[in-house]
């Protein structure tokens, strides 16, 4: 009897053939049929019936299994990229006439697809603040989708997602939130009503820096409409990543947790910093997000921010560390500093920066799993060279 998530996580499904440790890599494109009568059972949607690895393939099912039972959800699929999740999850409900309302905090690339990208298929988008998120249904009775991330980039900002899910159903709206900055270990929205989960899977759940790949999540009626889409898009993954993925997904708990901890003692040392003006993190009962966090997550994840003087701090900061690499990307088992307006803000307006509360010394922080007082040092020795 497998009840924990995280013993799923290990065990899914089994080599039957020869009893292996591991479920086999399948890396076939295709799957050849034993009399042509069988593709009777590809046509009525049999599940466990293989033909075409853009369709669906053993090694991929075996990973998309365990995030369903990680997200504590029926059903999962993954893609190539989380791009590739988002962009087609969205194009499977959303259609020309349609509106979505949209957190305006977004990541930056799903930001500039509603934006620039979805109006081309009739598909307008509300970019709105927390407030009239959670009060979407008054002014966006008709809007046929909520799209939304918690914890945000890179403030660490959290969105109530049980306030979100009351409008959204009020209003008629499928809910789909963008649950990478916390990872399935630290919040699972499925149990708070959402529809669709996405993950960027090249981060907490690959973990390691070497796997592109995106995931949505969802009840098996939703992710059938979404597979029909994937199909059509192409947006797949390779059965040699899903492979990997497997792998990623086994150690996934004990590398959360251990970010989380270092995380957590790591905002608590940067507080004490005289030359750290403001530390953003939820696990901290100052942050504005504490009450919330505490609320919807199990862990307060690995992502911190901290503001230093200015955009020249901030670059001799990242640029005095040893162990910490100065690198876009987040959730590997590396530690890594990025400086927002260099990078996911880059090119932003002022008003632009002051909506989504980065400023030009702020530097982000993704936790990875070195030994906690190695990467205090660390940010101690670049703290003293500012
Ligand atoms: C919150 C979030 N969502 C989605 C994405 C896109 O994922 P991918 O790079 O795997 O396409 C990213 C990438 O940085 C991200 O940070």
């Amino acid at each position: 009897m497998v009840n924990s998530k995280s013993t799923q996580a290990i065990h899914g499904r089994k080599d039957k053939l020869y009893r292996g440790a591991n479920f086999p890599v399948y890396p076939s494109t295709t799957f050849a049929v034993e009399k042509s009568d069988d593709y009777d059972k590809f046509i009525g949607d049999e599940e466990e019936f293989y033909i075409y690895s853009r369709y669906s393939n053993p090694t991929v099912r075996n990973v998309e299994e365990k995030l369903a039972s990680l997200e504590n959800s029926e059903d999962a699929i993954l893609f190539s990229s989380g791009m590739a999740a988002i962009t087609t999850s969205i194009l499977s409900f959303a259609r020309s006439g349609d509106h979505i309302v949209a957190l305006r905090r977004l990541y930056g690339m799903t930001y500039r697809f509603l934006r620039d990208i979805a109006p081309k298929f009739g598909i307008e988008t509300h970019f709105v603040d927390e407030s009239e998120l959670y009060a979407m249904d008054q002014k966006y009775p008709g809007a046929r989708i909520v799209y939304f991330e918690t914890p945000i980039n890179p403030t660490t900002d959290c969105i109530s997602i049980r306030k979100v899910v009351k409008a959204a159903r009020k209003a008629g709206a499928l809910t789909i939130v963008d649950n990478t900055f916390a990872s399935p270990i630290n919040q699972n929205p499925i149990n708070l009503g959402v529809d669709v989960v996405i993950h960027s899977v090249t981060k907490y759940i690959g973990g390691h820096s070497d796997i592109m790949a995106g995931a949505a999540v969802a009840s098996k009626k939703l992710i059938k409409d979404i597979r029909e889409a994937m199909k059509a898009f192409g947006g797949c993954i390779n059965p040699l990543d899903a492979y990997m993925l497997d792998r990623s997904v086994k150690t996934l708990k004990v590398r959360v947790e251990q970010q989380n901890r270092s995380a957590q003692r790591l905002a608590e040392f940067f507080v004490r910093q005289r030359k750290v003006n403001r530390v953003l993190y939820p696990g901290l009962p100052s942050s504005r997000s504490y009450k919330t966090a505490r609320r919807q997550m199990t862990g307060f994840g690995g992502m911190l921010c901290i503001e230093l003087g200015d955009l020249d701090a901030a670059k001799k900061f990242c640029d005095s560390l040893e162990v910490a690499l100065n690198a876009t990307s987040l959730g590997g088992v590396e530690t890594l500093v990025s400086i927002p307006v260099l990078t996911s803000h880059i090119k932003m307006s002022p008003e632009e920066l002051k909506a989504a509360r980065v400023t030009e010394g702020m530097v982000r922080i993704s936790v990875g799993i070195e030994d906690t007082d190695d990467l205090l040092l660390d940010f101690k020795r670049a703290l003293a060279k500012i």
